[in-house]
């Protein structure tokens, strides 16, 4: 890492509701690897530099010389920095600007109480740069101190331990134990309540949201114990969940210690907590051992998305989990199918030169899965379980390419069993841009239900949704509206409309499917329904492929411009870049 690697940082920082900026200084304490080593060059992206000291170990900070490259529309700016000999400690003093892109400011319009402004980062997967210079890669951890001061009032949470608070000075500090990369480091700040759901977990959210949101993920206990007898103790201390405003952009990040959430999976039946044995998950594949690049993305994602599905099987069983994986396979199709690049069909993206937000698909995540299944169903659960254990008990806090991955699945587990899985069959895993054709799909005994339900209702058969589908989950809804006909005759369209009062849906998941539908079908009863959703939630999963589908025709493309124009203003810099490329913006 040029001569010099991160260990501890020590964040100051303001933050300025109005002027929508973070200032103040960040200081990181360095190892030499280079002991002659004279310049140490850091990322960052849109920031204003007012100073730069070094000194040596505890020594006194003297002004040094620094200046910024040009701004690579990729990767921002390196801040060049000369480094006196010996010197290992560099301090920054800095302000963010409003280019931000790992940083939101809602106005209190924008947040579930509607009383206080909001602010939080979003730093995986190099956004870090754009409120922190810093070395912004997953290969470097650090611990860190940091110093926050907002306006008197508001709250200050970030993936850390709390350790002092002072909501009337509005100042907080926190310690960060254990080393993370970058794109691990989480500030929030808003209107924030918090309720204890056990003894080491429990919600922050906005006072109207925390109630809805303990009882949703009142299970999170329960996913925990289960992980750590799957693989081995939970090492973060608290585990709790940060609900944000609806605009979140994501649907969680796995921020340690502290899960960000979008409140679109509150649906008040558990149906959607997925999403959480997803984050929680995290905390072994990726926060623990974590991709050396983002092209290594799958063994963040990958892994993660295995680890949920076996959470979600121990906890709500294996009927459960096999519907989530189902509906994902049929995701995964789709996503192929939009992506123009032929690499990023495949489970590791060529990122060179790229932003690696530009090659993010659910590709790493499903056909990763999809990989570990595979290896599961050829070792035996056993053996497999035992694997991914030491894998993460050997790497801890550490980083791992895929090759590092593959030969320790060689050495730790094919070995063992010589020829139940060939070379060529992980070569096709890795470089296929579908799945291959010998990969154990899952299947959902749930869904085959559905379908006959379908095919009776489609055929005429009246009665066939009365009995079935008053109790169907969320996961069976999704199947059914998603599986529908795209030319459903108007009527049906009203009819289930009519009984199952689906436009008016409060699930953001039923919601999308049958939005999507409605678009295909020209059922424009649900269009101002729709327009309300892409108006207040910026979950870039729910609305991207709403406005795809509505840009194809000039009557729908004219629609998602002026909607768009409306709900810009409240989204994510992330999912403004991406909508823009799709709309246009007026
Ligand atoms: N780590 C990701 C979110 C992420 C990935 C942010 C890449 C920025 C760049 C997180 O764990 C995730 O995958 N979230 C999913 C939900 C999950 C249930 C699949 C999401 O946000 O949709
Ligand atoms: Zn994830």
């Amino acid at each position: 890492m040029n001569g010099f690697t991160t260990r501890h940082l020590i964040l100051n920082l303001t933050a300025d509701f109005e002027a929508h900026q973070l200032a103040g200084s960040v200081e990181l304490h360095l190892d030499r690897s280079d002991t002659w080593a004279t310049e140490l060059a850091l990322d960052t992206r849109a920031l204003e530099i007012h100073s730069v000291e070094t000194s040596t170990d505890a020594h006194p900070f003297a002004p040094t010389t620094f200046s910024l490259d040009a701004d690579d529309p990729a990767f921002g700016s390196p801040l060049r920095i000369a480094m006196p000999t010996g010197a290992n400690r560099v301090r920054i003093r800095y302000t963010t600007s409003s280019l931000a892109k790992g940083l939101q400011w809602l106005t209190p319009e924008q947040t579930a109480g509607r009383s206080h402004p909001f602010m939080f980062t979003q730093a995986e997967p190099i956004q870090a740069r754009s409120f922190l210079p810093c070395q912004d890669t997953p290969s470097v951890r650090a611990t860190f101190d940091a110093t926050i001061s907002v306006p008197p009032g508001l709250v200050v949470v970030m993936g850390a331990e709390a350790t002092a608070s002072d909501r009337e000075r509005g100042v907080y500090t926190f310690h960060m134990p254990q080393p993370i990369p970058s794109y691990l480091i989480a500030l929030a700040v808003g209107d924030l309540t918090f309720r204890p759901m056990s003894a080491r977990t429990g919600i922050w959210a906005e006072p109207v949201t925390v109630d809805a949101a303990a009882a949703e993920f009142e299970d999170t206990e329960a996913m925990i114990v289960e992980t750590e007898a799957l693989y081995g103790p939970y090492r973060w201390g608290r585990y709790d969940i940060l609900v944000l405003p609806p605009s979140f952009p994501f649907g969680g990040m796995e921020n340690p210690r502290l899960t960000f959430a979008t409140p679109t999976v509150i649906t008040g039946d558990k149906s959607l907590v997925s999403l959480v044995a997803h984050e929680l998950a995290h905390s072994w594949s990726g926060n623990l051992v974590t991709n050396a690049t983002w092209g290594d993305f799958w063994l963040n994602e990958g892994f993660t998305v295995y680890l949920e599905r076996r959470i979600i099987e121990s906890v709500y069983g294996k009927r459960r989990a096999d519907m989530d994986a189902v509906i994902a396979l049929k995701d995964l199709a789709e996503a192929r199918a939009n992506i123009t690049v032929a690499r990023d069909r495949t489970l590791q993206p060529d990122l060179t030169g790229r932003d690696p937000d530009d090659a993010y698909s659910i590709v790493p995540y499903e056909q990763g899965a999809l990989f570990l299944m595979w290896i599961e169903s050829k070792v035996g659960r056993p053996a497999f379980d035992a694997f991914l254990r030491a894998w993460f008990d050997e790497h801890a806090f550490q980083s791992a390419t895929t090759a590092e991955c593959l030969s320790f699945l060689r050495c730790r587990l094919l070995d063992q069993q010589p020829g139940v899985v060939s070379d060529a069959e992980i070569h096709e895993w890795l470089h296929s841009e579908g799945v291959p054709s010998f990969a154990v799909l899952p299947t959902s005994d749930a869904f085959e239900c559905v379908a006959e339900v379908m095919r009776a209702w489609l055929g005429g058969d009246e009665r066939a949704l009365a009995t079935e589908a008053t109790a169907w989950t969320t996961q069976e809804w999704m199947h059914f509206i998603d599986a529908l006909p795209r030319n459903l005759p108007m009527a049906q369209m009203s009819e289930l409309d009519t009984r199952f009062d689906l436009t008016r849906s409060r699930n953001a998941e039923i919601a999308h499917v049958w939005f999507r539908l409605a678009i295909a079908t020209k059922y424009e009863a649900a269009f101002a329904a729709m327009e309300r959703y892409l108006v207040s939630i910026g979950r870039r999963k729910f609305i991207v492929p709403i406005y795809r589908d509505l840009v194809v025709t000039p009557s729908g493309h004219a629609l998602a411009a002026r909607i768009y124009a409306i709900a810009r203003p409240g989204y994510h810099p992330l999912a403004q870049t991406t909508i823009d490329a799709l709309v246009g913006v007026s």
